[in-house]
């Protein structure tokens, strides 16, 4: 098991890279299925969550083919036989659901162990499953399995009662090749979506609106194969950016959407952040005083329920009250524990974290509970007195592509211990 081992104080400087979007290239391998052709996508981040995406494809003998130099994925699904990956794979990640859509689109069928992920709440499959029974697949759920057929899907009016992000991707997959047309209603509108509905379009589908609250989608006879670049990762972006708030510093971050960050870059404007941009880059500087803000995570335009625990962090930093409402997860303030153990001072209230600003923090030995909660000490890592361990680095590794050789390029006294 890996950790990474923090010395605070170091400022910032010098650039860094963006990796393309885990939440883009997730189901975009996913997609793969849709075709019997060879697909290609380009860029794609080395992180864990794609390799086992990829071997739960692999499980139904799908050919994938990574090459770690180029990050150039091929996939090629035309042998899939049976619809029923491995249950091991599966369960270690909740994206997994992502090939559902695919699935019973191609085959008519699949058999899925219900799959797992971070324990940031229970996070049901119903809405995708609502889904795919308005058009017209059978869903049983039961002894831990997700089983559905079809013999034939047929489009229909979706009304989501929740804009989820992986239910919209399923059905938009699930609906690709039925018979006429499907409306999504009160659709995710993040921008991965639209990422999957150009490569669905370049795959021949016919999607319209994807992006916005209503997508149409024409069913298609087939699809054929495609190449494809995802968008930058804007929660990586935005990572980057509070690193450079925590630490007081100024960077320049190197492949990151203007449009896509609004969300984050309003919050950290009003923390008192400079932010300016420069073609697909923007340069970050956190040296002025920065102020307390409050924050309520929303679905996409929203504030990130994924850039929560990061903001945490920054605002334990900045004096006078803040607070944080976290409205998408039930679950997500496990961080704040760990913070504690490092000096912050947060208060847990219902949905609500109450944030009273530090003079500083202190370095500790903390675990990373999910993905972004071990970024988020990372990130406290880099201004704590002394040295922060953080332990369960895996859960770091499913979503950012080398964050400690990043953060030392950019100064950081960081380290990755495997013990
Ligand atoms: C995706 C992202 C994840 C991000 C989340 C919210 C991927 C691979 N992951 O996850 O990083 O944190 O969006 O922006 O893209 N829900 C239901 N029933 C459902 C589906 C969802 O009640 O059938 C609830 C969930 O429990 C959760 C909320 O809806 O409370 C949001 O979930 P959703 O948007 O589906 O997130 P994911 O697609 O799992």
């Amino acid at each position: 098991m890996s950790k990474i081992v923090v010395k605070g104080g170091n400022k910032l400087h010098g650039e860094v890279n963006i990796s393309t979007a885990k939440n883009s290239v997730l189901p975009i391998i996913a997609a793969c299925i849709l075709s019997e052709d060879k697909c290609v996508i380009e860029k794609v981040p080395m992180l864990e969550d794609v390799f086992v995406i990829s071997d739960i494809l692999r499980s139904i003998s799908a050919d994938i083919n990574i090459d770690k130099d180029t990050n150039k994925v091929i996939i090629d699904t035309s042998n899939i036989k049976d619809c029923n990956p491995c249950s091991e794979l599966v369960k270690k990640m909740r994206a997994s659901f992502l090939i559902m859509g695919p699935m019973i689109a191609r085959f008519g069928k699949f058999r899925l162990c219900l799959p797992g992920g971070c324990n940031i709440g229970t996070r049901p499959i119903d809405l995708h499953l609502k889904g795919l029974s308005a058009l017209g697949a059978e869903v049983n759920v039961g002894h831990g399995y997700v089983e559905a057929s079809a013999k034939k899907l047929i489009g229909d009016k979706i009304y989501l009662d929740f804009p989820s992000v992986g239910a919209t991707e399923n059905i938009m997959m699930a609906s690709v090749m039925a018979e006429g047309e499907t409306i999504i209603e009160n659709a995710a509108e993040e921008p991965e979506i639209r990422d999957l509905a150009k490569f669905l379009n370049s795959m021949g589908a016919n999607i319209i609106g994807a992006g916005s609250g209503t997508i149409r989608i024409l069913g298609v006879k087939s699809l054929k194969g495609s190449t494809h670049r995802p968008i930058f990762d804007r929660i990586e972006s935005g990572t980057f950016m509070v690193a450079a708030a925590i630490t007081r510093s100024k960077i320049k971050i190197n492949g990151a959407n203007e449009e896509y960050l609004k969300p984050i870059i309003a919050k950290l404007t009003e923390v008192g952040v400079h932010i300016s941009s420069q073609g697909s880059s923007l340069i970050v500087d956190g040296r002025d005083e920065l102020r307390p803000v409050d924050i309520k995570t929303m679905p996409y335009p929203g504030f990130p329920t994924d850039m929560q625990s990061q903001m945490t962090g920054l605002l334990c930093t900045v004096m006078g009250t803040s607070i944080i409402t976290e409205t998408i997860f039930e679950n997500r303030f496990m961080h704040v524990a760990e913070m504690k153990r490092m000096g912050a001072n947060i208060k847990i209230d219902g949905r609500s974290a109450v944030i009273e600003g530090v003079k500083k923090l202190t370095g500790a030995e903390v675990k990373a509970t999910d993905l972004r909660a071990g970024a988020s000490l990372i990130l406290c890592g880099l201004v704590a007195e002394g040295e922060t361990e953080i332990a369960d680095i895996y859960h770091v590794d499913r979503g950012y592509v080398d964050i400690e050789k990043k953060l030392k390029a950019l100064g950081a006294d960081i380290e990755r211990v495997n013990e």
